[in-house]
């Protein structure tokens, strides 16, 4: 989730701490490295390094960095480990243009691999570099820039937005394509971002870009042409009267439901990363293979998607994995555990102790442990010989969303690849997932007022999505403070149902083939008077027999059950505002949990 800023204005004046001030307000979206570029006359001026942008900064001292124009951004590591070559901006061939982005360019590699052939100077392994060097390859022919940006939108895959400047002209352009970008216009001065945060210090009048639009920034106006056919595109600019912290939620309420309807969005980008990254992939995916006995270690809703990973690895690829409280390691395991044996050990943070408890036992038995993780530079991505990247950006809310779907999706991802199964299109995904997200949110609203009044519920679910059940109670027990329970649900007549009485609602998750098993439980409920709410797609049997439904989009069986999570989630949000409650912070609860 990098971020990117470029400013331009009439005069050579201090930049530095403009750019450092950005910097700091784009940091909320995660990042491991920082650089900055001013461009003045014939001369760049380029300063990046890995880090925190106070040390980097401080360091490299921006602050007396001076142009008529500048760029900063913050990466956010997906091709190249963080290191200062890796850190953006980046240079063209001769050092007389600089450009950095966000996002991800998925043909990076081969890209690199034309770029070199054809003499360019290939200094990263970045894909934010390639975006310079497809410029440069068509302004080296002679194109101006909105043309050479035109040919580089065709060469470069994937979704991205970037901006560019060289030296002897007084402007800079930039695309967006998947990514966010927008444009802020001030007195002598434009500037653009990849969010509002960056801009809103310096300017309340914005201009909010499209996919497939390129803008040309002077100090006094800008120009908006369509990436397709060059031609002119007007757009009035925008105020922007909302505070600072709802422009950095994004206009929602909370950030728990600005990070559920991220989601798709970061799926998009991660699935884009493991295509991209195929030599690690197959190399954890070996490892995987030759495991002898393999463990997925986590702890919550981490160890919800090592459940999930479970499963998917059993019936995409038919390989056991051992889904392992990270706790129960030790006493249940460790005795066993030796050479040859493979751990998987997931976590948001990558600080859980109880997991880093579990990773030193394992290693300790000679154990070969990975790890799964957001936090870049955390413990768990160090202690471990290989890391999988979860691409999420900060999840700033302390209930999981995007880092358990990308968790799951991880897992899924390896588990057909791992098992042949290119019949699962894992392109169509992210679109169902907001589909999802979309779709749901009314009937999922409308079932609040029935199931808030009860503080004991349960949410059941079968096969694939027993672990999808498991999640959604923990999200409601978490946000409502109502005892929420996650089960089997073949489990529910071998004692909880004694619990029912009139109207106690269950909740059944349900994937397509579970359905008529799924109908019994249902049965048992409602004849004791209980309330059985589906959630599953649709089916004319499963609407009989519930009281209520909420249908998610047809999918196959594996992508339902992801998909059945997020109506789970949005029900527990939904249900915690209206008790009153904030979402984002629970009580007693931490976002990062570094005690036994
Ligand atoms: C629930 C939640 C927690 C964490 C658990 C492990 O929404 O976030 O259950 O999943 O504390 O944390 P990580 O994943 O950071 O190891």
């Amino acid at each position: 989730m990098c971020g990117i800023f470029g400013i331009v204005t009439a005069n050579e004046q201090a930049l530095g701490p403009i750019l450092i001030d950005a910097a700091k307000r784009l940091t909320y979206r995660g990042y491991d490295s920082v650089g900055a570029a001013t461009i003045s006359g014939r001369t760049i001026d380029l300063r990046k390094d890995a880090g925190k942008v106070e040390d980097v900064a401080e360091k490299y001292n921006f602050a007396e960095m001076t142009g008529q124009r500048g760029i900063t951004q913050l990466r956010w590591a997906t091709f190249g480990t963080p290191s200062q070559v890796n850190a953006q901006p980046h240079l063209d061939s001769d050092g007389d243009m600089v450009g950095a982005h966000n996002g991800n360019v998925v043909n990076n590699v081969e890209l690199r691999q034309q770029f070199m052939a054809e003499g360019m100077t290939v200094r990263s392994e970045n894909d934010g570099e390639s975006c310079v060097h497809a410029v440069e390859r068509y302004i080296g022919q002679g194109m101006d820039f909105i043309s050479a940006i035109q040919h580089a939108y065709k060469d470069l895959e994937g979704d991205y937005a970037f901006v560019i400047g060289a030296i002897n002209d007084d402007k800079l352009y930039a695309i967006k394509k998947g990514s966010g970008l927008v444009v802020g216009i001030g007195e002598d001065f434009t500037c653009i971002s990849s969010d509002l945060p960056s801009i809103l210090p310096l300017t309340r009048d914005v201009i909010r870009l499209e996919d497939g639009e390129i803008v040309t920034l002077w100090a006094d106006k800008v120009q908006l042409h369509s990436v397709v056919d060059g031609g002119l595109i007007a757009r009035e600019p925008e105020t922007i009267t909302e505070s600072m912290a709802s422009v950095k939620k994004d206009g929602y309420p909370h950030f728990m439901l600005k990070e559920i309807h991220e989601q798709p969005q970061v799926a998009r980008e991660l699935l884009h990363r493991m295509a991209g990254d195929q030599e690690e992939i197959e190399h954890v995916l070996l490892k995987i293979k030759n495991a002898r006995n393999l463990y997925l270690i986590g702890c919550g809703t981490s160890y919800h998607a090592c459940l999930a990973g479970s499963v998917y690895f059993s019936q995409l690829a038919g390989k056991t994995a051992i889904p392992v409280l990270a706790p129960q390691f030790e006493p249940q395991y460790l005795n066993a555990v030796g050479e040859g044996d493979l751990g998987i050990f997931v976590s948001q943070s990558g600080e859980t102790k109880d997991v880093l408890n579990a990773l030193q036992a394992g290693q300790s038995k000679g154990m070969t442990c990975l790890s799964m993780a957001n936090v870049i530079g955390s413990t768990l991505t160090l202690k471990t010989e290989a890391w999988l990247p979860l691409v999420c950006g900060y999840e700033i809310s302390v209930p999981a969303t995007k880092t358990f779907t990308n968790q799951v999706i991880t897992f899924m991802a390896l588990a057909a690849q791992l098992g042949g199964r290119s019949d699962l299109d894992f392109d169509t995904l992210p679109d169902l997932m907001a589909e999802t997200i979309e779709t749901v949110d009314t009937s999922v609203r409308a079932l609040v007022p029935k199931i808030n009044p009860w503080e004991d519920l349960y949410i059941l679910g079968y096969g694939l999505t027993y672990p999808m059940a498991l999640e959604g109670a923990l999200k409601l027990k978490e946000i409502t403070y109502a005892h929420c329970e996650g089960m089997l649900s073949t489990e529910f007549k071998h004692g909880p149902l004694s619990a029912v009485t009139e109207g106690f609602p269950v909740l059944f998750v349900t994937g397509p083939e579970d359905v008529p098993l799924i109908i019994s439980g249902i049965n048992e409920v409602k004849c004791r008077g209980g309330e059985a709410i589906a959630v599953g797609q649709s089916d004319p049997a499963l609407a009989a027999n519930a009281d209520d439904m909420i249908e998610i989009p047809d999918s196959n069986p594996i992508f339902a059950s992801l998909l059945s999570v997020l109506p789970l989630q949005l029900l527990s949000y939904h249900m915690a505002v209206a008790r009153g409650y904030d979402p984002d912070f629970p009580r007693n609860l931490s976002k990062t949990l570094t005690v036994d």
